[in-house]
């Protein structure tokens, strides 16, 4: 799915199910962190006019999702709580860190498309799992709802890799960071985060 090369273990469910309220919080801060993201692209590339209109669409996009999420907790009597911590996301950037595109601008512009390009992949297929096997009936719905409006973020930012990397070879960085994905996500599962 979404070209990733190892699928979640659906056993994660079972833990995630176990606990709620921190898969919504941690899924809150998922959604505001991929608004902020997005306003952190206008900023640093303010140049791209297509790009700032893409951003800007998609940092309101999840947005809505936080406060769909801050709802259900709500709905729930929970509270929001503290931010929790993503070593896969953590992970991510050291692989891309360790300079496999390279550091030139194109090299920088196309790991941070290709960083987030990754986390929106891999939380669509996380909300593709939860709308199937979750017991909890509402939130099988609310996944499903979800992860239809994530699928297409994900081609944007490889869209944009594409367009503006010029001089690297993006699909192989791409095929590359999948594979390191897939290595990564054999140790995950484990955990009631939306990345865990
Ligand atoms: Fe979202
Ligand atoms: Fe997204």
């Amino acid at each position: 799915m979404l070209g990733l090369q190892m699928a979640t273990d659906p056993r994660w469910v079972r833990i995630v199910e176990k606990n709620i309220e921190e898969i919504l919080v941690d899924h809150a801060y998922c959604e505001q962190k991929a608004a902020s993201n997005a306003i952190s692209m206008i900023v640093q590339y303010p140049q791209y006019t297509d790009l700032v209109e893409a951003m800007s669409a998609i940092c309101k996009e999840e947005m809505e999702h936080f406060e769909l999420v801050h709802q259900k907790l709500k709905d729930r009597g929970l509270q929001l709580g503290f931010e929790r911590k993503d070593p896969y996301v953590n992970d991510l950037a050291l692989y891309l860190k360790r300079g496999k595109v390279n550091s030139t601008p194109e090299g920088v512009f196309v790991n941070k498309m290709l960083f987030a390009a990754m986390i929106e992949a891999r939380s669509c297929e996380r909300f593709k799992i939860l709308s199937e096997e979750i017991d909890d009936a509402d939130l099988r719905k609310f996944y499903r709802e979800l992860m239809e409006s994530e699928a297409r973020h994900y081609t944007t930012f490889l869209a944009f890799a594409r367009k503006y990397g010029q001089g690297i070879d993006v699909d192989k960085a791409w095929k590359d960071f999948l594979a390191y994905e897939a290595e990564l996500m054999a140790s995950y599962g484990k955990k009631e985060t939306m990345h865990g």
